[in-house]
C-alpha cells in the first residue's frame, strides 16, 4: 500500500493579472487531498471519498481518468497493464479555485511512486502533476502544481515567449489563519479569463494602468509578507480586490462575501483564483478572529473553509 499527500493552494496577489505576465503570488493552504493507492491484477478503480462541494467529483470523472493516465506514462507506467486501486481523500474541499485537481494528482503521483517502489524527487513529482493537470486545465500555468508539490508561499511570473516561468519560493515567519468563503457557484475561469484579455484589446489605456498597479501590489505584497506585516498584506488584498472589480472579474456574491469579512474585522479580503463566482479569501491572524469571520460567513448561508497559508512541506 503506498500513501501521498498534496497541498491546496490560494492566490494572494494577481490573478488573472498573472495571465498577462504581471507577477503573482500563491500559497499552500494547510488543507490537502490524501491518496492511497494498492496494486490489484487489473484495472485502475477510482474511489473518491474527498468532501466539499456535492458532485464536484462527479463532474470531474472523466478528466480524472485522463490525468491518471498522463500521469501514468509520465511515471514510465503503461495505463494499459497496470492493475491499481486509487483512494482518494483528506481534508481539501471541492471548492471552485482552492487547486483541489492538482492536490489530487501530486497525492496520487506519491502514493503510486511509494506502492510501486519508484524513486522521484519533488522536481519530478511537480513535472508529472503538470501533466496530469493538463487533463483539467488544457494549458496550466503550472502554479497549481507547484503549490500542491512543494507547499509553502510562491512568487510566480509567466513566461509569455514560451520559456521557463519564474517560480520562487518567498519565506514567511508562520503560517498566518485565512478563510475561504465559497460563493456556491462553480465559475467558469477560461471565459473569466477570455473575457479580461477582451476588455483590456478593446481599453489599452484603462486596462494599462490597472495592471501597472497590479504589479506594484505584487512587489508590496512580497515584502510586505515577507516582512511579516500582516496588516499591510490585508490592505494590499483589499487593493488587489478593487483592480480586480475594476477588470470585472468580481459578482455580487463575491462582494458580498468581502465586505462581511471586512466588517467583522478580517485584516484584508479579495476574490481568489478566477471570479464570476468560486471563492473569496479573508485574511484572519489568531484562532479567535478567524472563528469570528468564519461563523459570520457561515450564518449569512455560505461554506467556509478555516485553514493556513504558508504551509511548508515536512
Ligand atoms: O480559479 P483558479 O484558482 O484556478 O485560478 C485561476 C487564476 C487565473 O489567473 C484567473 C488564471 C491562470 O491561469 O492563472
Amino acid at each position: 500500500m503506498g500513501k501521498g499527500s498534496g497541498f491546496g493552494k490560494t492566490i494572494l496577489f494577481g490573478e488573472h493579472f498573472v495571465v498577462h505576465g504581471v507577477p503573482g503570488i500563491a500559497s499552500a493552504v494547510d488543507s490537502a487531498a490524501d491518496s492511497v493507492v494498492k496494486k490489484t491484477a487489473n484495472g485502475i478503480k477510482v474511489t473518491d471519498e474527498r468532501t466539499g462541494a456535492k458532485g464536484y467529483a462527479d463532474k470531474k470523472k472523466l478528466q480524472q481518468l485522463e490525468s491518471i493516465e498522463r500521469m501514468l506514462k509520465a511515471m514510465n507506467l503503461d495505463p494499459k497493464t497496470v492493475g491499481m486501486d486509487i483512494w482518494l481523500g483528506g481534508n481539501l474541499p471541492g471548492f471552485s479555485g482552492l487547486g483541489a485537481s492538482a492536490a489530487s494528482s501530486v497525492a496520487i503521483a506519491r502514493a503510486i511512486a511509494e506502492e510501486f517502489e519508484l524513486t522521484f524527487s519533488d522536481e519530478q513529482i511537480n513535472d508529472i502533476a503538470y501533466e496530469a493537470e493538463k487533463a483539467y486545465a488544457g494549458n496550466p500555468s503550472g502554479i497549481d502544481n507547484t503549490a500542491a508539490t512543494f507547499g509553502g508561499l510562491i512568487w510566480f511570473e509567466k513566461n509569455l515567449t514560451g520559456g521557463e516561468n519564474k517560480i520562487e519560493q518567498l519565506s514567511i515567519r508562520e503560517p498566518v489563519e485565512i478563510i475561504i468563503g465559497n460563493t456556491g457557484i462553480v465559475a467558469n475561469t477560461k471565459a473569466m479569463v477570455e473575457g479580461v484579455g477582451e476588455r483590456k484589446k478593446q481599453n489599452p489605456e484603462k486596462y494599462g494602468a490597472i495592471f501597472k498597479q497590479a504589479e506594484q501590489l505584487a512587489y508590496d505584497g512580497k515584502k510586505a509578507l515577507e516582512e511579516f506585516d500582516l496588516r499591510k498584506v490585508g490592505a494590499l488584498m483589499n487593493e488587489n480586490h478593487r483592480l480586480l472589480q475594476e477588470i470585472e472579474v468580481s459578482c455580487n456574491e463575491l462582494d458580498i462575501l468581502v465586505d462581511l469579512a471586512r466588517k467583522q474585522g478580517a485584516f484584508g479580503a479579495k476574490m481568489t483564483g478566477g471570479g464570476g463566482g468560486g471563492c473569496m479569501l479573508a485574511l484572519t491572524p489568531g484562532k479567535m478572529l478567524q472563528e469570528k469571520v468564519a461563523s459570520a460567513i457561515e450564518n449569512a448561508g455560505f461554506e467556509v473553509l478555516r485553514t493556513k497559508i504558508g504551509i511548508q512541506k515536512q
